[in-house]
């Protein structure tokens, strides 16, 4: 079977969050004999240009939305065994980064998912599914539904629409939306994709694909209510049949504690106990800290948004500095959660540390450093940082949302069970609560916090369950 995944980011080349490691990376993971999965993203001009040195040219031709006529570029490139196509155009994906005000967005992603369809017939690639991830790709359902089904090549190709994040719609009035994508008035009805008057590319994806995914069980529950829904509730019950979980795992090649190539120290299941204290160590001296083997280091990994939680920490970090902790937090986004936590690394030197910015090698040692993950999520709906945390043998404390619920089991006492501390409600004392209880298990009952770390190192979020379901999905959609 024929697949192309079709998105706006994927590693190595362009990364703003999960959905690029899960773009890049679940592809490399498929039964090769029987699935032929490549993936096409927009060449935005701020890629690297070692990536863009090894691009090879296709072809290009000129792509009509509404009265613009638009250059459209192929390149292709082969990494790690999965081929890769990338749509060029100087116009739209010449941003600093890939995105860029959502008016921008708007015109650029209705290009990319009309390109990406038009250009299937000069690659030598027909798929059978189309696999579209999250709102940059929902009009490609809908453009493929469209004109393109005047052209024998393109009848029977299935779609599938992949939830990252409800929170992010693409959403513009329908006017202009109208204008720019060229669609027929006919498709801007509440049951298409109007929602509440305005124009929603990921509510069009939904309503046209021949499935939906989310990205883990629960988020997928959670997401048919109004707390989660986002105002799409209404239309994931309506779409519940199609509607289905599948859990993201991570590549365990790239995060492997035992080959990770920016660990000072490497270490496995086995030698943790006493290899991973001295990539601690050589943390704190880097980051200044406070050098002290046995401190409890608690680590944060994140886009500093309100999604991941983080005025639940406002409200008790003085609280918990107070505490015999550690924080390493690395991460950007808004600004007031970027100047908290400037504010805690001045106001508790030795103790606070904040790495403002965005580090691929930072991120793998506070992963491979901390004895904890902190992630309080409002809502996740996968959440692959504690993902990279059990495997690193770093224990996460989450609340009971969306993925984290289904990848942290929490640790009962009684039972000699779990693999991190989880809270339920979305409350600042009831996360403190459990971050103490953390500090009681990590200092008072050392032999018990490694179990968990013993279990959390065994489980196997790789992807190679996941990706088994993605084939049975892809079998069912087209037989
Ligand atoms: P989301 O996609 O909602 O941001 P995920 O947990 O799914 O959350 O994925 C986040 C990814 O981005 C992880 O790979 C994490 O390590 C990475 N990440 C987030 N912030 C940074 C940062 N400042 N530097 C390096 N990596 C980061
Ligand atoms: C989104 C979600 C995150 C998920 C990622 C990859 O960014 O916020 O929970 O892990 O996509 O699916």
């Amino acid at each position: 079977k024929k697949i192309l995944f079709v998105a706006s980011e994927a590693v190595p080349f362009i990364k703003t969050g999960g959905l690029a490691d899960v773009v890049g990376s679940l592809p490399k993971y498929f039964d090769k004999e029987q699935y032929d999965i490549r993936v096409m993203i927009p060449k935005y001009m701020c890629i690297r240009q070692e990536w863009k040195d090894q691009m090879k040219y296709v072809t290009h031709f000129y792509m009509n939305l509404a009265w613009r006529s638009q250059y459209v570029g192929i390149l292709e490139m082969e990494y790690e065994g999965v081929k890769f196509y990338f749509i060029d155009n100087e116009y739209y994906f010449a941003g600093p980064k890939p995105y860029g005000n959502i008016y921008e967005d708007i015109e650029k992603f209705a290009f990319f998912s009309k390109a990406a369809i038009s250009a299937l017939p000069s690659l030598d690639f027909r798929p059978d599914i189309i696999h579209c991830h999250d709102w940059q790709t929902g009009l490609v359902p809908v453009y493929l539904n469209d004109s393109f089904q005047d052209n024998p090549f393109f009848r029977g190709i299935k779609t599938i629409m992949t939830i990252h994040n409800l929170k992010f719609q693409g959403i513009w009035d329908m006017k202009t939306v109208k204008d720019i994508t060229g669609l027929n008035a006919s498709y801007f009805t509440p049951d298409k994709l109007e929602a509440y008057g305005d124009a929603n590319y990921l509510k069009g994806g939904i309503v046209y694909a021949d499935a939906v995914t989310t990205v883990s069980d629960t988020y997928a529950e959670e997401i048919k209510m109004p707390y989660y829904g986002e105002h799409l509730d209404g239309l994931m019950r309506a779409r519940a049949n199609s509607l289905r979980g599948i859990v993201n795992g991570i590549d365990y090649n790239e995060y492997n504690p035992e080959s990770d190539k920016y660990l000072v120290h490497n270490y496995n299941a086995v030698n943790f106990r006493k290899e991973k204290v001295k990539n601690k160590t050589a943390l704190q001296q880097e980051l200044g800290l406070d050098v002290d083997p046995k401190k409890m280091m608690i680590g944060i990994v994140s886009r500093l948004t309100d999604q991941k939680g983080f005025d639940l920490i406002a409200y008790v970090m003085d609280e918990l500095c107070q505490d015999e902790v550690q924080f390493v937090v690395l991460g950007t986004g808004e600004e007031r959660y970027e100047n908290m936590f400037r504010h805690f690394a001045w106001k508790y030197q030795g103790k606070v540390s904040a790495n403002i910015f965005y580090s691929e090698a930072m991120s793998h040692k506070v992963y491979g450093s901390c004895d904890a993950f902190l992630m309080p999520s409002q809502f996740e709906p996968c959440g692959l940082s504690q993902l990279m945390s059990l495997r690193y043998g770093t224990v996460p404390i989450v609340r009971e949302t969306g993925g984290l619920k289904d990848t942290v089991e929490p640790y009962n006492e009684y039972e000699s069970k779990g693999t991190g501390f989880s809270f339920t409600n979305y409350n600042a004392h009831e996360m403190m609560h459990t971050v103490r209880y953390a500090e009681h298990i990590y200092y008072d009952k050392k032999r018990e916090w490694n179990k968990i770390i013993d279990r959390g190192m065994a489980v196997d979020f790789s992807w190679n369950n996941s990706a088994k379901k993605y084939e049975e999905l892809y079998n069912w959609l087209a037989d």
